[in-house]
This record gives structure tokens, sequence and C-alpha cells, in this order.
């Protein structure tokens, strides 16, 4: 499949459909939907860690990597996935936890048995006057005391994630067979996650973009990804317009995107980080997407997305609730024809909003629950700080997909892991959304079949903003020879003025009236 053809479907998977009514979603369950994927129109599907896990960070804690996990059915269940979408035109892409691994992952179990066990080095060790303040994500201290050997392990996330030691040939060559073995499989690719820490020097304080991350990405490039044409999407929360070109200069044969966030983190308070954030500012957002695409756009090809699994649904976002319905309609078209390849995260082209959790008997999250000490450590009053813990908790944007109007939206026969919507939000759903041909599903149809129409205007063109510095609109062009298509939306809860359109073309498609809030239109000539 070639790279820029590509339209991509994030899977969380113990959230997507449960088959066996046990209250998780599974592999089969992914399976069963296969033609209800297709109809959206993508092509590729990228699933969230199946590997085996004790499951503290969801999966991304990784104790076998050759292995499905029980709880998403057997290894057989993962091959019949990949052969049967594969027939559908659909490609599987995995999630590659490559920085870190659970610490009940045998590597680390022996690692941990003697300083020199063959695994030791497969993971940071450092004595106690070694050890300096770096921070973990998840809160505390980066390095935990093992007593067997009175040394510390490093973690940038949860203590049970311990990091592993990239500048260890012989882990990076155990990290490339796996890699091999599940692109042998069939798989199309992987989605790195963190990748951007692989490289980091500790002593010198360096965890993200560190010294040899380049060398690294190369070598894993020639030694799994080229040979298989493998896609490769990073994550990489700290690149910016300059790094970026690092990894996806095609001269340098490392990454074919990366995930960007600066769109999101310029929201984000500096000393609370995401978890209190400034109000969202459209023309801070339209700068930072529309410098994606202007930065080296013959070198780089972007990653679009709105959604993920870590970050809160875009309607609580970018707008508010009373207009769900219009703002979720515009939302595919600021990014959809936009240079890159899109990412739509299981739900979105629902409409699904934040899961407003209450309580925190209900939070399955690791993070919530060691971040809420650490912000009131940070000044932030006790009370406060348990709000918007679980406010912000990754748990809001991972609640159960809604698939119709039965017990648990569909989801699941048995109580689900995690809460589903309450009922009143569960008119957004699939059966109710294709039988309604102005659903927000329909939009996304209508969308993605649109782009494929336009496929090598986005894939040759050149990207032209406008209306740059308009206060209520989001607006582009892509350009090639006389072919030009425009997409105008406004981003406002209120009304905007127009900007005379005539030059544009003919309207193709629209979604309300012209300036109404919420709304968009889209031209070609
Ligand atoms: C990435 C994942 C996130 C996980 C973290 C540690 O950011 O997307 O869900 O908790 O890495 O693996
Ligand atoms: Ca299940």
């Amino acid at each position: 499949m070639n790279l820029k053809d590509l339209v991509i479907y994030q899977i969380y998977p113990r959230s997507f459909f449960d088959s066996n009514g046990d209250g998780i979603g599974d592999i089969q369950g992914i399976c069963s939907k296969l033609d209800y994927l297709s109809s959206l129109g993508v092509n590729a599907l990228w699933l969230s860690p199946i590997f085996v896990s004790p499951m503290k960070d969801g999966g991304y804690d990784i104790a076998d990597y050759y292995h499905v996990d029980p709880l998403f059915g057997k290894d057989e269940d993962l091959f019949e996935l990949i052969e049967k979408a594969k027939a559908k035109g659909i490609g599987i892409i995995l999630d590659l936890v490559a920085n870190h691994t659970s610490d009940q992952n045998p590597w680390f179990l022996e690692s941990k048995k003697s300083k020199d066990n063959p695994y030791r080095d497969f993971y940071i060790w450092r004595d106690k006057e070694e050890i300096n303040d770096i921070q973990s994500a998840f809160g505390g201290s980066a390095w935990t005391l093992d007593k067997t050997t009175g040394q510390y392990y490093f973690h940038l996330f949860a203590k049970e994630q311990p990091d592993l030691n990239w500048a260890n040939p012989k882990l990076r060559d155990t990290m490339y067979q796996m890699m091999n073995y599940w692109l042998d499989k069939g798989v199309i690719g992987f989605r790195m996650d963190v990748i951007e820490n692989i490289g980091k020097d500790i002593d010198a304080h360096i965890v993200n973009d560190g010294p040899r991350l380049h060398d690294y990405l190369h070598e894993m490039n020639q030694k799994c990804l080229a040979k298989h044409q493998a896609v490769s999407i990073g994550e990489t929360w700290c690149s910016n317009n300059e790094t970026r070109v690092l990894y996806l200069d095609p001269k340098r044969e490392e990454l074919n995107m990366i995930f960007q966030f600066d769109q999101l983190t310029m929201f984000f308070d500096p000393i609370f980080n995401k978890w209190v954030q400034k109000p969202f500012d459209l023309l801070a957002y339209k700068k930072a997407i529309f410098a994606h695409q202007l930065v080296h756009p013959k070198k780089v090809w972007n990653a679009l997305f709105l959604e993920n699994h870590d970050i809160a649904r875009s309607i609580d976002r970018y707008g508010d609730r009373n207009s769900r319905k219009a703002i979720a309609k515009m939302l595919p078209a600021t990014f959809l024809f936009q240079k890159g390849t899109p990412f739509i995260y299981q739900g979105e082209e629902l409409g699904m909003i934040n899961a407003d959790i209450q309580n925190w008997n209900e939070i399955r999250d690791t993070e919530a629950f060691t971040m809420r000490p650490e912000l009131a450590k940070k000044g932030m009053d006790e009370e406060m700080a348990s709000k918007k813990a679980l406010w912000t908790s990754r748990d809001n944007c991972r609640s159960p997909m809604q698939w119709n109007n039965s017990k648990n939206a569909g989801f699941s026969k048995a109580e689900p892991w995690l809460k589903v919507h309450d009922k009143e939000l569960n008119e957004y759903n699939v059966e109710n959304e294709e039988k309604d041909s102005k659903s927000i599903l329909a939009t996304y149809q209508k969308l993605l079949q649109l782009r494929k129409e336009h496929l090598s205007l986005i894939q040759e063109g050149k990207f032209v903003p406008l209306f740059e510095e308009d206060p209520k609109l989001f607006a582009y062009q892509m350009v090639l020879g006389e072919h030009v298509l425009s997409v105008v939306c406004v981003f406002s809860k209120q009304e905007a003025q127009i900007p005379s359109l005539s030059h544009l073309g003919k309207l193709i498609d629209a979604e309300g009236e012209l300036g109404a809030p919420y709304s968009y239109s889209i031209y070609y000539r």
C-alpha cells in the first residue's frame, strides 16, 4: 500500500467491541467490525497495544512482545485479523512500545537478578550516588530502588515500566528481531510509542531527542522498516518544526511520519502541564497547524490528527457541547484535506465526547492516580487536584465505543471495564448515525470519499493558508497547477463574515449555512 494513500483509524482495543461478553474489547471484536471500518473509508488500523501485559498502563507495559494478551484473545485471532483485514484492503499497524517494558517482562526479571546477569544492560541501572532528579511523566522520581542488587532503575513512566537501554546493541538487535517477526507476519508497520526517548543520555540529563536518537532510527529503518517497506509513525511530544525534518527527510531513512503536538502543548500550563489548560485560541492553533504544512513541505509528510487515546475529545477541547453536532462535522473538514495521512480515533467519527468521570472508583488510568498527589505537591489545593485529575484523566477519551441503543451502548453484554457514557449521550452511536444521512458519521464518510477523489491534489499539490488573520475562520487551499481545492470552516460559535469566495470556483460540499457557526464549505476549480 502506498504510504500517501493511507487513512488510518486508531483502535483502543479494550474499548472497541467485546465479542465474548467479559466487558473487555478484543480482537474478534475488531474482526467483526471490519465492514463498518471499510464503509467509513479507512484502509489501515493502528491498534493500541494488545500484547501480554499486567496492564498497569493499558498495555503500554509489555511483558511479552510475541504474544497476544489473553484479555484480547489468542495469537491466532491476531493472525485472523491481519488476513481478514487484508482481504478488505485494510492494513494492520501495531503499537511498538520500544522505550520501556513491563517490570514483569522476563528480560527485566532477569536483569534484576544480579549485576552480572546477561540481561542487566537491557535496562538502565545506577548506584544511589549516580541518580539525578529526572521526573517520571506520571509524577515522582524516575528512579526506583530495587533491593535485590541495591541499585536504582530508570523509568520515564510508571515504576512498573522500566526503560530499556538502547545504548546496548544487543537490546537493539532483540527489538529489531521482534519487529521483523511481526512484519513477516503481515502487519504493515508500527506506531512508535514515545520514540523520541530511546536515544536518551540520562547522565547528561537528556531524555528527549538524545544524541543517538537518529542513529538508532536510521539503524531501525535499515534493519527492519526499509526491507518490508513498512509504515512508521513516531510519537514525539517534543518534536518541533526544526527537529521534525530530522525524523522525516526521506534521504535520512528514518521514519515516514511523526505526531507533532505543539498545537496541543501550547495550551498547557507551565506548572501543571496538561492538567490545567489555557482557553483555546484559534489564531495560535492555526499558526501551529499551518506551520506543519509549510515548513519543509518537500521533505516531510504529515500525520494529521485531532484525537487519540491520551487526549481529551476534540469537541470538549475546541468548542462546547451546545454545538456538538455542528462542530463535530466541521472538525474533519479542518484536517482531512491537508497534506498528510489522516488519523481518526475511534468514536471521533460519531462525535463522542469526554466521559465526564465523576468518581474515583470509576477511574482506571494509572496516571490519574499518580498525578493527583503530584498536582497537590505543586501547589494546587487538594480538592481542586482531585477534580482536575478526574476531569483530565485519559479515561475520559477511552470510554467504550457506542454501537447502538442497547445496554452498554452495544459495546458489551457484560459490565464494561470502563463506564459507558450516560444514556442520554448514547444517541451518538453507529446504528443511529448510519440511519441518518445528516449524521456526523455520514459527514466523515462523505469527506473521506471527497478526499479520495482529490487525492493527487493533496499528495502533489501545495498547501496555501487562507484568511490567516481572521479570528473565526480556519481556511486553506491545496493547489496543483490550475486546480484548487479550497476549504473554508467557521471555527467559531459566532457567525462569521466570509470574504468574497467567487474566485474559489464551484461549491462542491458544505455543512451548515454559509457563515453559520461551525459550518464549512468546500470549493473546487
Ligand atoms: C505514550 C502512550 C501512552 C502511554 C505512554 C507510555 O504516550 O500513548 O498511552 O501511557 O506512552 O507508554
Ligand atoms: Ca472480550
